[in-house]
C-alpha cells in the first residue's frame, strides 16, 4: 500500500480511535446477542490507516478497527469523498464481502443510500461515526439519524475550524460564507445565541462565550431539537499542550448505550493530558 494519502495523526486521534473501538466492540457483542441486524457506518472514513505523529508507526483507522471487531457487524458502510482514500479502503476491505466502500459527499450518501438500510421496523440498528476534520457535516444527517431511532452516533464537534473561521470576538467581521458553514452544521442560526451574549454590558455588545458553553448548547440541541434521548457530556479532546482541539459527542436513543460510553469517556478523560 502506498502512503501518499495517509494522514499523520495526533495523540488525541489515537484516543478517539480507542474510545470508538471500545464502544463498537461492546455494541457488536450486545446487538449480536439480541439478534438484531447491526451495521457500522463510517461517514468520514479516511484511508483506513494513519501514521502516528508520536511513534511514526502505522495506526489502524476507525474503519479497519471496525472490520476487526468480533463478533462482526452484519454490514459496513465506509464513505470518503477523496478518491485516493476510497481506493485504499477498497484494498484494505477487499476480503470483507459485507463492506461497502462508497465514494462521495457523505451528507448525500448517508441520506440517500445508507440510512434507508437501517430501518427500526426491520430490526436494523446502526453505529455511525461522523468524524470530519472541520465543519463538513450537515445537520440534516444528525436530525435524520435521531428521528430514525435506530442509529447511534459518535460526532466530532470541530472546535478548531469553528474558532479559526467563525467564533471570532467580533462576529460582524466573520465572512458570511463561513457563518453559512456553521449554519449548515448547527441547522439554523441559534449558534449565535450560544456563542455570544449581550447581557454582560450596558451597550449591548456581543461578548464571546467560552467554547464549553457552545459545546453544551449543542448537546442540548442534540436532545431537544434533533430528539436523541441520551447525550452524555461530550469528551474534550486535547492536544499535547492541553488545548481542546474538538469535542467528541455521543448520542443515542438508548440509556444503556449512553451509560457504557460515559464509562469509556471517564476512563480516557485524563489520558488526553500528557
Ligand atoms: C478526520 S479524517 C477521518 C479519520 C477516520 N475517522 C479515522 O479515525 O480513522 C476525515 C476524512 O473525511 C474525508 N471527508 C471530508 N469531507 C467529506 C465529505 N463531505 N464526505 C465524505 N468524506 C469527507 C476526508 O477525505 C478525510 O479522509
Amino acid at each position: 500500500m502506498g502512503s501518499a494519502s495517509l494522514d499523520t495523526i495526533g495523540y488525541w486521534s489515537e484516543i478517539k480511535l480507542a474510545i470508538v473501538r471500545e464502544y463498537a466492540q461492546a455494541y457488536s457483542r450486545i446487538l449480536t446477542s439480541n439478534r438484531l441486524y447491526h451495521v457500522y457506518i463510517d461517514a468520514f472514513a479516511g484511508a483506513g490507516v494513519h501514521i502516528s505523529r508520536k511513534s511514526g508507526e502505522f495506526v489502524p483507522g476507525s474503519p479497519l478497527n471496525a472490520l476487526w471487531i468480533q463478533p462482526p457487524f452484519r454490514e459496513y458502510y465506509l464513505i470518503d469523498m477523496d478518491s485516493g482514500k476510497a481506493e485504499q479502503l477498497r484494498q484494505l476491505a477487499s476480503a470483507h464481502s459485507k463492506a461497502h466502500i462508497l465514494e462521495g459527499d457523505c451528507n448525500d450518501v448517508l441520506l440517500a443510500r445508507v440510512f434507508p438500510n437501517v430501518q427500526y421496523a426491520q430490526y436494523r440498528r446502526g453505529l455511525c461515526l461522523l468524524d470530519p476534520y472541520g465543519l463538513h457535516l450537515d445537520w440534516r444527517v444528525i436530525s435524520t439519524a435521531a428521528r430514525m431511532e435506530s442509529i447511534e452516533v459518535f460526532l466530532n464537534f470541530p472546535l478548531a475550524d469553528m474558532n479559526r473561521n467563525v467564533l471570532w470576538h467580533d462576529p460582524k467581521s466573520v465572512d458570511p460564507a463561513q457563518a453559512g458553514r456553521m449554519r449548515t452544521f448547527w441547522g439554523d442560526d441559534t449558534w449565535k445565541q450560544a456563542a455570544y451574549d449581550t447581557r454582560g454590558n450596558l451597550f449591548g455588545w456581543e461578548e464571546k462565550q467560552p467554547n464549553q458553553a457552545v459545546a453544551l448548547a449543542f448537546a442540548e440541541r442534540l436532545k431537544k431539537v434533533a430528539g436523541f434521548k441520551h447525550v452524555p457530556e461530550p469528551m474534550p479532546m486535547r492536544n499535547t499542550k492541553g488545548a481542546i482541539v474538538y469535542y467528541l459527542f455521543f448520542a443515542s436513543p438508548k440509556a444503556v448505550a449512553a451509560g457504557i460510553v460515559e464509562d469509556i469517556f471517564q476512563k480516557y478523560r485524563d489520558r488526553g493530558r500528557i
